[in-house]
């Protein structure tokens, strides 16, 4: 059966976070991918990264049948893991043992402003418990820059997030940082990216 779902911001973000990536992706090992959404994401960098696996993951049974459904109809099935079902906030995450091995980076895109704070908290807390020192975390959507927004699109886009959730919003990057250092990340790079988006790039320097 075709579950795919089509998310269409992934067609206008996936060039830019390629190029991103392609920066920042070693030529081999496991990415885990969180709150994957479709999969769309994950089968085009799949494809344009072929030395890497990509790992999706997604709490959505709806979404992992979608990731399932678009690794079928791009033939990735013997590249490309099935999606694992990882909600961040229920840790200890769980995660297969080859994962857990050839682990080198974390990528999570477009989700912390759709999820309570906590989500953030575990994330970071989980993904410095994963990463070794030298490893990335790498987290894309918008952000606000000294409490500020840097847009009236993306105030309006936090309070329509607001009014969805009231535990959603549009994260202070300020805020995030302070969660990475606790977990041993430092920013490494701010990226502008287009739509009044940024990628970050956090480096994990301790245990
Ligand atoms: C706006 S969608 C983005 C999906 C995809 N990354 C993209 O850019 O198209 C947010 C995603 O975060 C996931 N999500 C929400 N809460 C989560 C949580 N607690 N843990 C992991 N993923 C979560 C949702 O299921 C959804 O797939």
């Amino acid at each position: 059966m075709d579950n795919r779902l089509f998310f269409h911001a992934t067609e206008r973000n996936r060039e830019s976070i390629g190029e991103v990536l392609s920066r920042i992706l070693l030529t081999r090992g496991y990415i885990l991918e969180i709150g994957s959404g479709s999969g769309e994401h994950g089968v085009i960098f799949q494809k344009c990264f072929p030395e890497i696996t990509w790992q999706s993951s997604d709490p959505e049974l709806i979404h992992r049948k979608s990731i399932s459904s678009w690794i079928d109809h791009e033939e990735l099935n013997l590249k490309m893991p099935q999606p694992l079902d990882i909600n961040v906030e229920k840790i200890p995450w769980e995660i297969p043992s080859e994962l857990l091995l050839y682990i080198q980076g974390i990528i999570s895109i477009n989700m912390i402003h759709i999820a309570s704070w906590n989500c953030t908290k575990s994330l970071f807390n989980e993904s410095g418990k994963l990463l070794k020192n030298g490893q990335f975390l790498m987290l894309y959507g918008p952000f606000k820059i000294g409490n500020k927004h840097i847009s009236q699109s993306n105030e309006l886009f936090d309070i329509s997030l607001r009014m969805q959730n009231k535990s959603w919003g549009v994260r202070d990057l300020g805020e995030v940082n302070k969660e990475a250092t606790k977990n041993g990340f430092i920013e490494e790079e701010l990226i502008g990216m287009p739509a009044n988006n940024f990628s970050v790039i956090y480096r994990k320097v301790s245990l």
